[in-house]
């Protein structure tokens, strides 16, 4: 997005893991993530996997996505799910799976643990792939309460599409007394400013991928992704952007009033940072920041592997509504203290009578 300012330095955000004889990260390393998480909402925490673990990690996300019986996530944006230019798919509750979270969930405890009990709910494990011709989503929230793990299981360019942060728009109590008491207004405001960019980048990028002989973007997807009525919060969909259905960015003419009339004081306080994330980094969030996952302008695909965590008791309704967990997650519950503990007894020891 060329009319945003956009950091690509994420120096300041960044933490290199170091471990432990014990296999978690050590105490200053656990200090200095959890002081990101709690000033900016986010933490890049570099060498949490090597390159072998990563190349595992990314074996399972491709097996999965070579399933033709797959589960679809039903989330951001449904119809790049439909033309296949995202691939987001809660992954199932299998020993592969479940050990490979588990390796996050053991490895970042020190950091982990000063938000998640125990006994909360892990909400979904997913991969999140996009492939060139996604829209950039929109500036948005998740669900509150949750903690949110993206790990690199490659290396992920800018241009692949490494998600953007405000960094300091999470919320914690008090949070509506900060920017000069204007909180919740100016960061409502900001997220509109980036919208507004996002909007004409995603008409942009259509239109010329409508017009490029090398790219096959039918009449009927440029329907659906710029005049479709149907629910999808991350596409232009003009019509519902004017008629005020989106919920995370309609038109209003009072905003960009107020756009115009708060411009210096929204560029003093927010700004805009692209990660771009290596091999083997994971990436931890508060779900209720400011962040967006943005389109992928190359011929290769952008792989994630994502954990969400809640930190606070999660109204089922909420839960499934805001993530998309497997349906054998759903039928086998895990907890963040299951991951700790993974893999469980009965297991440990059955593959130990095997070998005896
Ligand atoms: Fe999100």
């Amino acid at each position: 997005m060329k009319t945003l300012d956009l950091s690509h330095d994420t120096s300041e955000f960044e933490v290199a893991a170091q471990f432990t004889s014990d296999g978690q990260i050590n105490e200053s390393c656990a200090l200095e993530v959890v002081n990101l998480l709690d000033t900016q909402g986010f933490a890049v925490i570099t060498d949490v996997l090597d390159s072998v673990e990563a190349d595992n990690g990314l074996s399972i996300v491709r097996r999965y996505l070579d399933d033709p019986q797959r589960q679809k996530g039903d989330f951001a944006s449904q119809t790049d799910m439909l033309y296949g230019r995202r691939d987001f798919c809660p992954l199932p509750s299998n020993p592969d799976v479940l050990s490979y979270a588990a390796t996050f969930a053991q490895r970042l405890k020190p950091a982990i643990s000063e938000y998640c009990g125990t006994t909360r709910k892990v909400l979904e494990i997913s991969t999140m792939t996009s492939y060139r011709g996604a829209s950039h989503q929109y500036i948005h929230r998740d669900p509150d309460g949750v903690l949110c793990l993206f790990a690199a299981v490659d290396d992920i360019s800018p241009e692949q599409g490494g998600t953007v942060f405000v960094p300091g728009t999470h919320k914690f109590s008090g949070t509506d007394m900060m920017f000069d008491g204007q909180a919740d207004f100016l960061t409502r405001l900001y997220q509109a400013t980036c919208n507004y960019s996002i909007l004409k980048h995603n008409l942009k990028t259509l239109w010329s991928l409508r017009k490029s002989a090398s790219f096959k973007l039918d009449r009927r997807e440029w329907l659906d992704r710029v005049f479709s009525t149907r629910y999808d919060n991350h596409q232009p969909n003009l019509f519902r952007f004017l008629l005020g259905k989106n919920s995370v960015f309609s038109f209003n003419l009072r905003t960009l009033w107020q756009l115009r009339k708060h411009r210096q004081t929204l560029s003093r306080y927010f700004r805009l940072v692209q990660t771009a994330p290596a091999k083997g980094t994971v990436i931890l969030y508060r779900s209720d920041m400011l962040h967006a996952g943005p389109d992928n302008h190359t011929d290769h695909p952008r792989y994630f592997f994502g954990m969400s965590i809640a930190r606070d008791m999660v109204f089922e309704e909420q839960w499934r509504e805001g993530y998309s967990s497997h349906e054998s997650l759903l039928e086998n519950p895990q907890t963040y203290g299951d991951l700790l503990r993974y893999p469980p007894q009965e297991t440990a020891s059955s593959d130990l009578a095997k070998a005896v």
